[in-house]
């Protein structure tokens, strides 16, 4: 017996995430269980730049999709309503009894809406629609301006199956009404993947190449990334931030892999003077003429290597106010919400918005301060990913008659 699990992979942040539930299906499946798990990867194509997509494979040794829609970039619903299309044309004929989805980027809410307007008659002649898997549920920044916030909402509103990274996100969803026994508090995939590469990504050179290394130990250096379009579309407001980053730059090299989004920004407002483009120019770190760093996006290994030496992130992105919480160094969070409040209260993150005194007055605070330890949040320690296959399993097994003898097997290897 097999079922049939159809994941769904479009930007960056996708892919450390459902790299954790690739490896999980692989593992499962090589325990020799009676029930086994036919995976169907589909990439829609969202991000389709070589260091934007097929680095993140390389990286995190993903297999390569089964299947590849090609939306490329468009207006939000340019973009939301090709993948719709692509998707509906996959669903039909791949026909999965379970969809996963993960985050809360605009492939994920296309997917979502798809799995959940599509049927098709199944072998017992009965009308059949997928259940939907959402993983990393329930997060809520409680700012419907962010795209992300609208597609987290709707995602769970549609799921069948929430899986959740924290306790705020239990809360969140038991208020907006999905019932108890739809959520599951699993932990973090994302740091399951993270916990699983991070030696790995110490064999990366990014420091020696960047000249951030000295003999046996990095040189004291900071990391900015910054994408979100309430930072980064409008001039004013990106010009304001510049000038924090520009005083940052003067106490310590700061490196700024950009997203391309960004960097059309700053083409098209002219900002070129901030920024020194490290590769082309190669400036010495302590050299004082230089501006803020300028590198292309870089792969998961090597942004995890610079993420993990450094001595402070500043960023607007999701992700790197969890991963930066368990490697515990200090996050500066470049907007005034966080959909991951737990990384304020377990983590090293603090919220300073676009306002550039605050930036500096907690950019000094942190290098002056002493570093914290933080303590890891609830399940972040692995085994994500397994939890949440192991669930699947157990809930297809119910669903198709009475045997627990499997999920027993399952449960005893790998206990929570
Ligand atoms: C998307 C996600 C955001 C996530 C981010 C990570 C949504 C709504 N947003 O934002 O949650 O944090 O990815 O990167 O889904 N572009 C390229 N090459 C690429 C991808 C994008 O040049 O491979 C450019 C395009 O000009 C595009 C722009 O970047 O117009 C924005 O891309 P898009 O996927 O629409 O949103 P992101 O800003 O990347």
């Amino acid at each position: 017996m097999s079922i049939k699990i159809l994941s769904v992979v479009g930007a960056r942040p996708n892919f450390m995430k459902i790299a954790a539930i690739c490896e999980a299906v692989r593992e499962y499946n090589a325990t020799n269980n009676s029930l086994s798990i036919d995976h169907v990867l589909v990439h829609t194509g969202q991000h389709y730049d070589a260091n934007m997509s097929d680095m993140f494979f390389n990286d995190l040794e993903l297999p390569s999709p089964n299947l590849f829609l090609g939306v490329g970039s468009g207006s939000h619903s340019a973009q939301t309503a090709k993948i719709m299309e692509g998707f509906e044309r996959v669903l039909l004929v791949e026909k999965p009894d379970i969809v996963i989805v993960v985050g809360d980027v605009n492939s994920t809410l296309a997917s979502a809406l798809v799995t959940k307007k599509t049927s098709w008659t199944n072998q017992t002649g009965r009308d059949f629609i997928p259940k939907l898997v959402h993983v990393e549920a329930g997060l809520r920044s409680f700012d419907r301006t962010m795209p992300e916030e609208v597609n987290r909402i709707v995602t769970d509103a549609l799921s069948d199956v929430l899986f959740t990274t924290e306790e705020s996100a239990n809360e969140n969803l038991k208020r907006e009404g999905v019932q108890a026994e739809k959520i599951h508090f699993v932990g973090n995939v994302m740091i399951d993947t993270l916990l699983r590469y991070r030696s790995k990504a110490k064999e990366s050179t990014i420091l020696k190449d960047l000249q951030l290394f000295d003999k046996d130990h990095a040189k004291p250096y900071a990391i900015l990334t910054l994408h979100r379009p309430a930072n980064v579309d409008d001039r004013e407001t990106l010009i304001k931030m510049l000038d924090a980053f520009l005083q940052i730059s003067r106490d310590m090299p700061l490196v700024f892999p950009v997203h391309p989004r960004t960097l059309k920004q700053i083409q098209e407002a002219d900002l070129g003077d901030y920024f020194v483009d490290h590769f082309i120019d190669r400036p010495e770190p302590w050299d004082s003429r230089v501006r803020i760093r300028l590198l292309p996006p870089l792969g998961y290994l090597d942004f995890l290597e610079l993420m993990s030496l450094a001595q402070v992130v500043l960023t607007d992105s999701g992700g790197i106010q969890e991963e930066t919480t368990i490697l515990g160094v200090p996050c500066i969070t470049l907007r005034d919400n966080t959909e991951r409040p737990v990384t304020l209260t377990h983590g090293t993150n603090v919220l300073v918005g676009s306002d550039c005194k605050k930036i500096i007055e907690e950019f000094t605070r942190v290098v002056r301060g002493q570093r914290e330890i933080p303590s890891a949040p609830q399940l972040w320690d692995g085994h994500a990913a397994r939890r949440i296959i192991r669930i699947l399993v157990e809930e297809e097994r119910r669903s198709a008659g009475p045997s627990g003898a499997e999920v027993q097997t399952i449960e005893s290897q790998h206990p929570d």
